[in-house]
């Protein structure tokens, strides 16, 4: 191969690292952005649906306090399962407190955008738009290993856990 043509290749190959962003793959360079962004859309029946209303009195939705109340919310090897995220890339400011739509859905950064995340579009073509999104890093539907990831024997409270018992506590789908 001449060098001229490696020089051109070895180009390609940068511009496409660039061009790449937050939509390259499986979505691995999204950050979490917190609870808030999801509630905006997802409060009510007219744009994503109620799902925030079912996860607000979830045992999801205060596990942080489960830990302050054993004074441990600022130990790392327990917030890592009662938080969202832990560890992992951050928006600025995004309150990742409990274990949010995102522990299971997904870091929400790029899939987030009203152009994604688009009631028309959903509307028109379900199967399309979800692809679209799960492209963008939405998890859906999140399986048993994302539950697993938490609910596990490094807990030191786990009771067990049965996949479609634990689901249909959590039930927030038609
Ligand atoms: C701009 C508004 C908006 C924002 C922000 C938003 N969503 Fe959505 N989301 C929607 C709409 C609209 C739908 C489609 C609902 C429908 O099918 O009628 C949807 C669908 C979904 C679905 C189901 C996808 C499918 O394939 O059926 C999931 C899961 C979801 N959103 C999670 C989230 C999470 C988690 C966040 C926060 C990180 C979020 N959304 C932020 C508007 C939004
Ligand atoms: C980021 C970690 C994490 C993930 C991921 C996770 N959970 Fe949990 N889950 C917890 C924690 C922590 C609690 C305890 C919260 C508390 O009581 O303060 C809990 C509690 C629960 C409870 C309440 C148990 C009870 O005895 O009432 C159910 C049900 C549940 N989870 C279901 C699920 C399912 C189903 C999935 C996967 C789809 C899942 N969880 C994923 C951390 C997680
Ligand atoms: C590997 C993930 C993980 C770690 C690490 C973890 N937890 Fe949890 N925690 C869970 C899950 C999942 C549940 C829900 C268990 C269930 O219902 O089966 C839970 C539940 C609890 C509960 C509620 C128990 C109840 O039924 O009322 C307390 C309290 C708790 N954890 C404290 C802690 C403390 C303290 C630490 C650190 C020493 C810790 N956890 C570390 C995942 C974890
Ligand atoms: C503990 C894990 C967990 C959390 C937290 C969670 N979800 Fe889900 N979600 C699931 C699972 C599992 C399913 C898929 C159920 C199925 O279809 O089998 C689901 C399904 C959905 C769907 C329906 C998609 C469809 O097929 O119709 C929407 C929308 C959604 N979630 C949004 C949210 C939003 C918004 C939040 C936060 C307010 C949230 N979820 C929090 C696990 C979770």
């Amino acid at each position: 191969m001449k060098n001229s043509t490696i020089i051109l290749m070895l180009a390609v190959a940068a511009i496409f690292a660039l061009s790449a962003g937050p939509f390259a793959g499986s979505g691995d360079a999204a950050e979490y952005v917190g609870i808030a962004k999801c509630k905006m859309c997802h409060n009510s029946k007219a744009v994503g649906g109620e799902q925030y209303k079912v996860w607000e009195k979830s045992r999801h939705a205060n596990a942080l306090n489960t830990l302050k109340k054993e004074g441990e919310s600022e130990n790392p090897k327990c917030i890592k399962c009662h938080t969202t995220g832990y560890g992992k890339p951050a928006a600025a400011g995004a309150n990742l407190a409990n274990v949010q739509c995102e522990a299971c859905h997904g870091p929400g950064s790029a899939y987030k955008s009203m152009k994604i995340m688009s009631k028309k579009a959903f509307k028109e073509d379900h199967a399309a738009a979800r692809k679209k999104a799960k492209e963008a890093g939405l998890v859906i539907p999140p399986t048993e290993d994302v539950c697993r990831g938490c609910h596990n024997e490094e807990s030191p409270k786990i009771k067990g856990f049965d996949f479609a018992a634990y689901k249909e506590k959590i039930k927030h789908w038609k």
